[in-house]
C-alpha cells in the first residue's frame, strides 16, 4: 500500500488531514478538515478496527466531504470534517480512556479548527471522555456527565425522511403496513424500529449481533433476517450500520422501492446512484435523510428548546420532498438535486464572504 496514503490526499479536494499515530494504542488518529466556508468543520469521531490504517484516513475524507454536504443541505452555520481513530486491535477499559484522552488532547491542541462528536463506534461515554481533554466536542452539557447520544434524533430525522419517501414515490399518506427492513439495530436502528412499530409499519430486523436483532425483534413483533440480507423483498431499505452497502455487487439483488437510512456514505461510489436509478428504486440521499443527529447536537450546543430541534428535524421531511420532486422533474438521481442544493448555499456564503 506504500504511498496509497498520498494518493488519497492528492485526489481529496479538502482543506487538509492532521494525521498522528499513537503509539502507546497503535492507533492513528486522523482529522480530515474538508470545508470551513460555512462555519468550524464539523463532524463525528469514528473508532475502528481496520485491515490497514490507510482504510481508516479513507473513511476520514470521504465522511469529511459528506458533513459539508449535510451541514449545507440543512443550513447550518458549520463545516465539513471528520475523525477516525484507526485501531489495528481492540481497546477497552483503562487502554481505551487513556487513548481517547490523547486524542482529546489532540483536538485541544487544534483550538477549535475541528469539532467532534459521536460516531459509529465511539459511544456517549467516550464522548465525555474526550471532554476531560478538550473542549471541542458536541453533545457534552456538563463536564463529567456522559455526552447525548444523537441516534434518537438522527432516527427521528430518518423516519420523517421515510415518510416523505413514501408518500412521493408510493402514494402512502401514512407508514401503516410499509415494510422496513433495517440492517443494523444500534444507536439509531434501535430507536428507529421503535418508531416505525409504532407508525404500523412492519418490520424486518438485521444486525450482524444477530441475538440483539431477536431481542428487538419479539419485542416489537418484528421478522428477523441475516445480516447480508439485503435481498429480502421489502418497501423500504434503510442501511443503519456502515457505509459503502449500495454498490455494483448488491444493487443488482435489491428487493426493495425505496433506500432511506442514517448510514453514511451508502454508495460506493458516485456511479450507483445512477445504477440504483436505473434498476427504479429510490434511494433518497444519505446525508439529507441522515441530518437528525447533526441538528440535534448543533442546536443543542446553541441551548435550543426541544420542541425547536424536533421541528427542525421534521422538516427532513418536506426538505426530502423538494429534493424528490425536484430530481424527478429533471429525470435526474435525487442526489443531484440534493448536491446542488447543497452547493448553492456553499457559493452563496462563499459569494457573502468574499464581498
Ligand atoms: N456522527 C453523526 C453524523 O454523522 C452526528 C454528529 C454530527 C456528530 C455532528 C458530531 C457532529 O451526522
Amino acid at each position: 500500500m506504500a504511498g496509497s496514503m498520498r494518493d488519497w490526499i492528492e485526489k481529496w479536494d479538502g482543506l487538509g488531514v492532521v494525521v498522528h499515530y499513537d503509539a502507546p494504542s497503535e492507533a492513528w488518529f486522523y482529522v480530515a478538515l474538508h470545508d470551513d466556508t460555512l462555519g468550524p468543520p464539523t463532524g463525528g469521531c469514528r473508532m475502528k478496527l481496520y485491515a490497514h490504517p490507510d482504510d481508516g484516513l479513507v473513511d476520514a475524507l470521504r465522511l469529511a466531504r459528506g458533513m459539508t454536504y449535510k451541514w449545507a443541505g440543512i443550513d447550518l452555520p458549520f463545516g465539513g470534517g471528520k475523525s477516525v481513530i484507526a485501531l489495528s486491535r481492540p481497546l477497552r477499559g483503562e487502554e481505551r480512556v487513556e487513548t481517547l484522552l490523547r486524542f482529546g488532547g489532540l483536538l485541544q491542541s487544534l483550538r477549535g479548527a475541528y469539532w467532534t462528536g459521536e460516531d459509529l463506534g465511539t459511544t456517549p461515554e467516550d464522548m465525555a471522555t474526550i471532554a476531560r481533554a478538550t473542549r471541542y466536542v458536541h453533545g457534552v452539557k456538563k463536564p463529567g456527565e456522559p455526552a447525548v447520544d444523537p441516534g434518537p434524533y438522527t432516527a427521528r430525522g430518518v423516519l420523517a425522511g421515510i415518510r416523505g419517501a413514501a408518500e412521493h414515490f408510493l402514494g402512502k399518506e401514512n407508514l401503516a403496513g410499509v415494510s422496513v427492513l433495517i440492517q443494523g439495530v444500534g444507536h439509531v436502528g434501535e430507536p428507529l424500529a421503535r418508531s416505525l412499530a409504532e407508525s404500523g409499519a412492519r418490520l424486518i430486523l438485521s444486525d450482524l449481533d444477530s441475538e440483539r436483532a431477536r431481542g428487538l425483534a419479539a419485542e416489537l413483533g418484528a421478522e428477523v433476517v441475516g445480516a447480508e440480507a439485503i435481498d429480502t423483498p421489502c418497501d423500504v431499505f434503510a442501511p443503519c450500520a456502515v457505509g459503502g452497502v449500495l454498490n455494483a455487487e448488491t444493487i443488482p439483488r435489491l428487493q426493495c422501492r425505496i433506500v432511506a437510512g442514517s448510514a453514511n456514505n451508502q454508495l460506493r461510489e458516485d456511479g450507483d446512484a445512477n445504477r440504483l436509478r436505473d434498476r427504479g428504486i429510490l434511494y433518497v440521499p444519505d446525508y439529507v435523510v441522515n441530518a437528525g443527529g447533526a441538528i440535534g447536537l448543533a442546536l443543542l450546543g446553541r441551548k435550543r428548546s426541544d420542541a425547536e430541534i424536533e421541528e427542525r428535524i421534521d422538516g427532513i421531511r418536506e426538505a426530502i420532498l423538494a429534493i424528490l420532486e425536484e430530481s424527478a422533474e429533471r429525470g435526474e438521481a435525487p442526489v443531484k438535486a440534493a448536491d446542488r442544493r447543497a452547493e448553492r448555499n456553499l457559493e452563496r456564503k462563499a459569494a457573502a464572504l468574499a464581498e
